[in-house]
């Protein structure tokens, strides 16, 4: 599996150091609060395990799993919910822990759905941001890395659902996707 990765854009050394850092950035915002992360399987996953781990106030956890609606080509910012939460929000302050935002699409989308269920507060953290794919104005409150306009896999993104549990942020050989 490795053998298809034709370059390593982030180590796993520096996403580690960068979930120690934003877990403690996290602590302090949240500190009293209980809040509520939320992951959004599946490219959240591994992000949402380490920073979890690296976190040291009460919180608790919970999923969702949302797909877009219509073509890959055009993005409506329309999701579907595949799985919703267990949990109630309204008072919560509710963290989305996402892989990558690059539309904008799906978190443009859940923001406003947590506003609707009365979520105290609604608030981003992304390992990756590409700013070059948005099509929807949003941004994440706290982003590790931003990432140029190629195709990244590893750390929970995935080609044609493989690739996600390579433990760095990579880019693809071309033959792999031809
Ligand atoms: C990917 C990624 C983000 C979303 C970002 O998920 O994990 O959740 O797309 O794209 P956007 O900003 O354009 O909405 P995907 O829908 O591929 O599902 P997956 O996490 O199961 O791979
Ligand atoms: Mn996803
Ligand atoms: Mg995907």
């Amino acid at each position: 599996m490795k053998n298809d990765i034709e370059s390593i854009l982030i180590s796993e050394e520096d996403i580690q150091k960068k979930v120690v850092e934003l877990a403690k950035v996290l602590d302090e915002e949240y500190e009293g609060k209980n809040p509520l992360l939320v992951g959004v399987l599946k490219g959240g996953l591994p992000f949402m395990a380490d920073l979890i781990k690296k976190m040291e106030i009460y919180l608790e956890i919970d999923f969702m799993d949302v797909s877009s609606y219509g073509n890959d080509t055009v993005s409506s910012g329309e999701v579907k919910i595949l799985k919703d939460l267990d949990t109630n929000v309204e008072g919560r302050h509710v963290l989305f822990v996402e892989d990558i935002i690059d539309t904008g699409g799906t978190l443009a989308y859940l923001k406003d759905l947590f506003k609707y269920r009365k979520a105290a507060s609604v608030k981003i953290v992304t390992i990756l941001d590409k700013p070059s794919g948005r099509k929807i104005d949003i941004s994440a409150d706290w982003v590790g890395f931003t990432v140029p306009h190629k195709f990244v896999v590893g750390y929970g993104l995935d080609y044609a659902e493989n690739y996600r549990n390579l433990p760095f942020i990579g880019v693809l050989k071309p033959e792999v996707y031809q």
